[in-house]
This record gives C-alpha cells, sequence and structure tokens, in this order.
C-alpha cells in the first residue's frame, strides 16, 4: 500500500536517493537491521514466543509487529485495562503489591518521607496530553524519583480520571555515578535504594493505588508488558538520551501502544548524547510516516497506527 502511495512520486524519490539524509537513513536502516537480525538468529525462540506465534486461538489479539525491523511477530492477547494492575502484581510481585509492609525495617531508616527531583516533570505537556487522551493506562519509561509520575497521577485524579494506572518501567539503578547529585539516596552493600526512595514518594504523595514500578530494564520490561498483552493508551520516553537507547524505547513503545494512542518523550531538543533522542524520534517518525509536534521541550507523535 505504501509502495502504490509513492510511485506518482518516483521522480522525487530519485532525487531523495541522491541526498545525504538518505544515505544516512540507509547507513542507520543497514545497521539496525544487521543489528536485530543477528540477534533474533542467536536467540533460541522462547517457549512462550513460540506459543504466541503457532498457536491459532480464536480470541483477538494485538498483532504490533514492526515488519520493517523484525522485532518480533506480535504481543500477547489483548488486557483488560483493569486487569493491568492486578496482572503486573502477580506477574512481577507474585500476588503481592509491592506497597505492602513498606518500607522493609532494613531500608525504612535510609529513606526520606519525600525526596523528588526531576527534569521537565512538570511540563504543560502532561496536562495537555492527559486532557486530551484520557489515559485510562499510562506507561512511562524512565522514572528515576518519580516526579513526573506523580505528577501525571496527580493530574489524572483532578481530572477525574480515577481509574488511571501508571506503570513505570526502570531499572531504579540512575546511571554510574549518579550519586555524586544524589547522595542522600543511599547505597547499601552496592545497593542504590532507588525503587524504595521512588516508592516512598508515590507512598508519601498518596498515589500507591495508582501508580506500580515495572523494575527492569526498559528493554526487557517492555518485552514482558507486550508478551502480557499489556497496553496503553500514552507512552512517555525519558530513559537513555543517546540513540541507541532512545531508539530501542521508541520501537519497543510502540508495540504497547493502543492503536491511536500517543507516544511522547522528554528532551527533543537537548544536545546532550549528541542529540541522540531528536535523531531517533525523527529517524522513526520519518520511516513511519509520522508527524513529530513538540510541547514545550518535549515531542509528540499521534494518533499512532502502525498495526
Ligand atoms: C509466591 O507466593 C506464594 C504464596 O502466595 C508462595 O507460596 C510462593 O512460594 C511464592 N513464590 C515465590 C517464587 O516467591
Ligand atoms: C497536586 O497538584 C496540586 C495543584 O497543582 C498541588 O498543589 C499539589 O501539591 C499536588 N500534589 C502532589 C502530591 O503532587
Amino acid at each position: 500500500m505504501r509502495e502504490e502511495r509513492r510511485l506518482p512520486h518516483k521522480r522525487d524519490g530519485l532525487q531523495f536517493l541522491k541526498t545525504k539524509t538518505a544515505y544516512v537513513i540507509f547507513v542507520v536502516l543497514t545497521y539496525a537491521f544487521g543489528y536485530f537480525s543477528a540477534y533474533y538468529y542467536l536467540q533460541p525462540p522462547s517457549p512462550a514466543t513460540t506459543a504466541l506465534r503457532t498457536s491459532d486461538d480464536t480470541t483477538k489479539t494485538h498483532d504490533c509487529s514492526i515488519d520493517n525491523f523484525r522485532i518480533t511477530t506480535r504481543c500477547g492477547d489483548l488486557l483488560p485495562p483493569e486487569l493491568i494492575r492486578r496482572t503486573v502484581i502477580d506477574r512481577i510481585f507474585n500476588g503481592t503489591s509491592p506497597y505492602t509492609d513498606f518500607p522493609p525495617p532494613h531500608a525504612g531508616k535510609f529513606l526520606r518521607r519525600k525526596r523528588i527531583k526531576g527534569w521537565g516533570s512538570y511540563g504543560l505537556v502532561f496536562e495537555n496530553l492527559i486532557r486530551r487522551v484520557k489515559p485510562r493506562t499510562i506507561v512511562e519509561i524512565g522514572t528515576f524519583l518519580g516526579a513526573s509520575a506523580i505528577h501525571m497521577a496527580n493530574l489524572t485524579r483532578r481530572l477525574g480520571l480515577e481509574e488511571t494506572q501508571i506503570l513505570c518501567v526502570d531499572d531504579f539503578r540512575g546511571w554510574p555515578g549518579f550519586r555524586d547529585r544524589f547522595k542522600d539516596v543511599a547505597l547499601v552493600n552496592g545497593d542504590v535504594l532507588l525503587m524504595y526512595q521512588f516508592m516512598q514518594n508515590v507512598v508519601s504523595s498518596g498515589f500507591s493505588g495508582s501508580i506500580l514500578p515495572v523494575p527492569f530494564s526498559t528493554g526487557s520490561g517492555l518485552e514482558k508488558l507486550c508478551e502480557w498483552g499489556v497496553t496503553a493508551d500514552l507512552v512517555e520516553i525519558d530513559a537513555g538520551h543517546d540513540f541507541n537507547s532512545a531508539w530501542a524505547d521508541i520501537n519497543r513503545a510502540v508495540r504497547i501502544l493502543r492503536p491511536g494512542g500517543v507516544l511522547f518523550g522528554h528532551d527533543y531538543f537537548t544536545a546532550a548524547d549528541n542529540r541522540g533522542v531528536r535523531r531517533a524520534v525523527n529517524l522513526f517518525a520519518e520511516i513511519n510516516r509520522l508527524k513529530v509536534k513538540t510541547d514545550g521541550q518535549h515531542w509528540v507523535i499521534d494518533s499512532i497506527n502502525l498495526i
């Protein structure tokens, strides 16, 4: 279908092929394709993936393949939004909310009642999008101390969206050396208590009923959410800002976005990491023929329907 649409502009296409941009896209695509296909073939198919691929059940499935990158075939059967919190608690926390009996005795004395610091966490983009999308499920990729997640929970509550759940995918390790600036986040035998401080912030703000940590790397966390059929109306990306991280997060995030959902993220304009965020966002938009809008420091891609 996309091919046909392109035909009338064949001559433009030829001109385009001679440009620098085309060359850069070609190089990146070649790299990405090699990377993903190598990964694909090195990994023995996990039983779960095999089951998904070979199952011929007739229930509605959420096919979110991005075939040009061969990331995977599709996600698990669509989970109704009201089951998402329960499912995450069952699958990740063995049926018990992580907030039960929190904080544990060994950690309580190291935590501050509320220790919140974020970057761009109070931008108008959050309110603009939550008002417009009225999300039932939000996934945040890159949470740190929870500033923007808590802000979003506050907004959903004020806007009367009582049911909204926010899943925070983060390994809660910060980054190597982050304690140079956050000495008050304790380190106990080499284990930084970032997730506990995040949870403490959530509890102190009164949002433990609507925010859950998904304490894994963005790669493995998003892979599992996809496999469990979790989809979000709104996905915010604010994890690694280098091109490879941002690119992987965007392409994984889009698979758990419900059709027509909105993807957005921080630091479109930052020069950090060689403008990795902006290059990843622009390349993703260009390949998928989507439009990037900006709202403050954030980028927004609306109404994504790639499946
Ligand atoms: C999960 O919880 C059940 C009790 O609800 C317990 O018997 C079981 O050992 C737990 N499993 C793990 C892996 O912790
Ligand atoms: C929620 O938002 C209101 C209004 O902006 C603010 O006064 C309040 O401190 C916020 N609460 C939390 C827990 O962030």
